[in-house]
């Protein structure tokens, strides 16, 4: 129960129709992405603070929110310019982002909503600036893609630590949730 980055990378783009004019879209607006990522990241964490139980996720060691919204901007800039033209080194990167969630417990009660709003305020923002549909099209089927990469670590590593737990094979386990989904 392994992952390829890049080939879940190539599989996402095409179920999203993450086209090579979305890309285009998303590098000419990569000045404008600079312009409004710090608003995007303090309405981002004001966003987390205000629930109670990721507030305190966010502030469970010295430093962390202070590193998180670096790492913030870093990846909202990403998004525009697709590190390597969203190539290996971004897959890459993202498979690591939702790795990196998975081992501080976060998940998708916490993940989903957190994107949500990542758009929602891109929405606002765009239509604030009468910016047209195609850069908020591109960039919210930039942002499914990211969250699907977290989405999959989170049922991977899980996945794969009762496989090594329990010794079943990857087809009773299977089995085990079609069954037990079936009677929930
Ligand atoms: C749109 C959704 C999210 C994005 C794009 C995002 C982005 C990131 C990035 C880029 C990192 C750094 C990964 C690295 O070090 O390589 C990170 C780490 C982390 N994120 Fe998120 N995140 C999201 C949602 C959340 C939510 C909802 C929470 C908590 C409720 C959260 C808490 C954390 C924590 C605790 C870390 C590790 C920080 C550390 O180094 O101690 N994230 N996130």
């Amino acid at each position: 129960m392994t992952l390829n980055p890049q080939e879940f990378m190539q599989k996402m783009e095409q179920r999203m129709l993450f086209s090579n004019s979305d890309k285009a879209i998303l590098n000419f607006y990569a000045d404008w992405g600079k312009t409004v990522v710090s608003e995007m990241t303090n309405c981002f964490y004001d966003y987390l603070g205000r629930d109670p139980e990721m507030s305190s996720i966010l502030n469970a060691s010295d430093g962390r929110i202070h590193r998180l919204r670096e790492t913030f901007i870093e990846w909202f800039q990403e998004m525009f310019t697709g590190m390597d033209a969203w190539g290996t080194n971004y897959a890459e990167r993202r498979w690591r982002i939702g790795l990196i969630h998975v081992r501080v417990g976060i998940g998708p009660q916490h993940v989903v909503p957190a994107m949500a709003t990542v758009v929602r305020e891109i929405t606002q923002k765009l239509q604030a600036e009468s910016k047209g549909n195609e850069l908020r099209d591109a960039l919210s089927k930039i942002c499914m893609i990211d969250l699907a990469f977290i989405e999959q670590a989170y049922i991977k590593v899980s996945s794969k630590a009762v496989l090594k737990e329990s010794g079943w094979t990857e087809g009773s386990f299977r089995r085990l949730i079609a069954t037990d989904a079936a009677v929930v």
